[in-house]
């Protein structure tokens, strides 16, 4: 039998994430073999800087692998087995309005979470429809894993509009956060097995075992984290590490204080701290503002080295646990290995008292068939009803997507547990129409 190779087009081919993504592909070329690899944007020159770029490295490092980078739909998702996603629709300038707009109020602004992760689900759905429906038109038999925000409300809004589709909604929060258990235990990531439950940035481990021996960690890893959160000593990683991460890592010791059953995911800070990171924030200077002078930065200067020079001799790119999630997802569908791993999935019972269409994060088996969620049985009244809250937040935002309803999405931030009260709901919701006329539907 012919050895079976691999066709890729990573969508949001200008993402600061995909050089880092080219890099662990080409990394495991032993254990996952690809014979094709695309770039597809909507923005042909943001995407060209980083296409340049990669071509003159993979003619470097892999020469008989077919590299291009195109604005086409159709050639993009043409003959293609796996879509990786990270589109970012309105960039950073609209992740800049997310993020500012809210602090106006004196409510959290952030990325995924409360009223900046609601906009930004509103802008993210459209785009996500039609990458879904071009990888069903050009490539129905591909596979989407799909990184781009706010992931909950993409994977509830592609649940009910697009039922069928063959998307993964993934995170790598809890992979991240992972890596940091690991060092607090003295082993590696791939040596544990975790169980745990919640939504998308919205979640507890339950249980975080050696593989072989079956050992317990929880309570050794949980006496370190009330004093230290996830801090480590060591570089874990080459993501999470700016200093606003090394607060929210730390964070996570008030997070287990009002939980002490589990181990919490970091995004609950936003939840159950929300003054705390308003105070901290400076309105005019965000999150956004640092990526933009950071991240954003650091990876296009170095693929503007790389034409500039023509040769990627002298540079390199980071690969983080970001890049390595996605590959091994991927080779777990190609390969049908079996891997245990957390993805977004419709709940259909996993999560035993809570919504059967509720889309929970819990660990699964992944084959060539897909995930199979594992159950995590019961969860305590005080998940449940956080839980419940924040989902109906995302489900609402996409029912006021397809009905275009004003009234949903004032109901929808009045929901959002970080948002004090409907008034000041309703002029967030009215500033958030006004700086995304351009991405959002027209509500009524
Ligand atoms: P980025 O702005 O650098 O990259 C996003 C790219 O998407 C841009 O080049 C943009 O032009 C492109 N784009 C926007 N709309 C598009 C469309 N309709 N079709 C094709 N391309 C489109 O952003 P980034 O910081 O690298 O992050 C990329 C995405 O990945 C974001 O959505 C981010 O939230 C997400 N992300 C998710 C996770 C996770 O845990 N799920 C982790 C990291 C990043
Ligand atoms: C984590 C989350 C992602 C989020 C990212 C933001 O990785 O899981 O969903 O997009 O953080 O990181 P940034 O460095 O862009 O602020
Ligand atoms: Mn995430």
């Amino acid at each position: 039998m012919a050895k079976k190779e691999f066709s890729i087009v990573i969508a949001g081919g200008g993402s600061t994430f995909t050089p880092g993504i080219v890099m662990m592909l080409l990394e495991n070329q032993d254990r996952f073999p690809i014979r094709k690899l695309k770039l597809y944007d909507n923005d042909a020159e943001r995407q060209g800087v980083l296409g340049e770029a990669l071509t003159i490295l993979l003619k470097e490092q892999a020469p008989t692998l077919e590299f291009s980078y195109t604005t086409d739909p159709k050639e993009a998702f043409t003959d293609v087995d796996f879509v990786f996603a990270h589109i970012r629709v309105g960039k950073y300038a609209m992740r800049e309005a997310d993020e500012k707009i809210p602090l106006k109020y004196g409510v959290i602004g952030q990325e995924t979470c409360g009223p900046g992760g609601i906009a930004y689900g509103m802008r993210s759905i459209k785009d996500m429809l039609e990458l879904v429906d071009y990888m069903e038109e050009y490539s129905p038999a591909a596979w989407m894993l799909n990184y781009s925000n706010p992931a909950a409300i993409v994977a509830e809004a592609t649940r009910v509009l697009r039922p069928d589709s063959r998307i993964l909604n993934i995170c790598d929060m809890p992979v991240g956060t992972l890596r940091r258990m690991s060092q607090i235990v003295g082993t590696t990531p791939e040596q544990l097995e975790v169980r745990y439950f919640g939504l998308n940035h919205f979640g507890w481990w339950t249980s975080v075992k050696d593989k072989e021996t079956g050992h317990e960690y929880l309570d050794e890893i949980k006496a370190y984290v009330a004093k230290h959160g996830y801090l480590t000593q060591v570089e874990v990683d080459t993501q999470h590490m700016d200093e606003s991460w090394q607060e929210t890592h730390k964070k996570a010791k008030d997070l287990l204080a009002i939980e002490p059953r589990f181990l919490p995911n970091t995004y609950l800070k936003y939840y159950f701290y929300p003054q705390d990171e308003v105070a901290h924030a400076n309105p005019e200077y965000t999150r956004a503002n640092e990526v933009m002078d950071g991240r954003e930065k650091e990876v296009f200067s170095a693929a503007q080295e790389i034409i500039d020079q023509g040769t990627a001799k002298s540079n390199a790119f980071n690969i983080d646990s970001h890049a390595s999630f996605i590959v091994d997802l991927a080779r777990a569908i190609a390969f049908n290995t079996g891997k245990r791993m957390l993805l977004i999935v419709e709940n259909n019972g996993a999560i035993a008292n809570f919504d059967d269409d509720a889309m929970v994060e819990v660990p699964c088996i992944i084959g060539s068939d897909g995930p199979e969620p594992l159950t995590q049985g019961k969860i305590p009244s005080f998940e449940r009803a956080l839980m419940l809250q924040q989902v109906t937040v995302e489900k609402m935002v996409v029912e006021a997507y397809i009905e275009k309803s004003y009234q949903k999405m004032w109901q929808a931030l009045s929901l959002s547990k970080i948002v004090p009260n409907a008034r000041v709901a309703k002029e967030l919701l009215d500033d958030l129409i006004e700086a995304n006329k351009d991405f959002w539907p027209e509500l009524k």
